[in-house]
């Protein structure tokens, strides 16, 4: 997708103290892509997204909308580990927001979820979670549709369902899911 570019990525201090860099996974033809923030500990080990506990819930939520990982493309806004998970820095999501814009580019998603306020506010800056979430908003011919992030259902179990909902909406929605299919 990006090459070596992405491995020897310089573009802000974030891959100083990562392991690996982080590129999306998944169909490259799907038309469903989710986007989280940034990767974690163990995402950063093992250079894939969403491997760790995060992950678990995303694919709780994908196995609830009889969805799985080959049939969308997963992604995050920033593709080095911030140090102690900490929030990306908007300098940070400015720099590596060539990654993102190329990925969408390239896949041509019909359907985004995204997952946590960092990648609801890439895209609609100043709507808030609590009202966005589980909703339909178009941003140049997609559908996005936001939601909470799987980190936030392991912090608050409540936030489960609303995962779940989105992610049942956002399959309902693409019915041929990929462009192969
Ligand atoms: N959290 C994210 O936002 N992305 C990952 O890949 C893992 C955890």
């Amino acid at each position: 997708m990006y090459g070596p570019e992405l491995e020897r990525c310089r573009l802000c201090s974030l891959f100083k103290e990562a392991q690996k860099a982080v590129p999306g996974t998944g169909n490259e033809l799907a038309e469903i892509m989710l986007i989280g923030e940034a990767p974690g500990r163990e995402e950063d080990m093992v250079g894939k997204p969403f491997v760790g506990r995060s992950g678990k819930v995303l694919d709780r939520a994908l196995l609830a909308a009889g969805l799985n990982r080959e049939m969308v493309y997963i992604t995050n806004i920033i593709k080095h580990r911030p140090p102690n998970n900490r929030r990306p820095y908007n300098k940070e999501i400015r720099a590596c927001s060539r990654y993102i814009d190329q990925e969408i580019s390239s896949i041509g998603p019909k359907y985004i979820l995204t997952l946590g306020s960092t990648a609801l506010q890439y895209f609609l800056p100043g709507v808030k979670m609590r009202y966005a979430a589980g909703h339909v908003f178009k941003w140049q011919k997609i559908d996005i549709v936001p939601t909470y992030h799987p980190a936030a259902v392991l912090r608050n179990p409540r936030l489960e369902e609303k995962l779940l909902d989105a992610m049942v909406l956002v399959a309902s929605l693409a019915p041929h899911k990929s462009s192969s299919s």
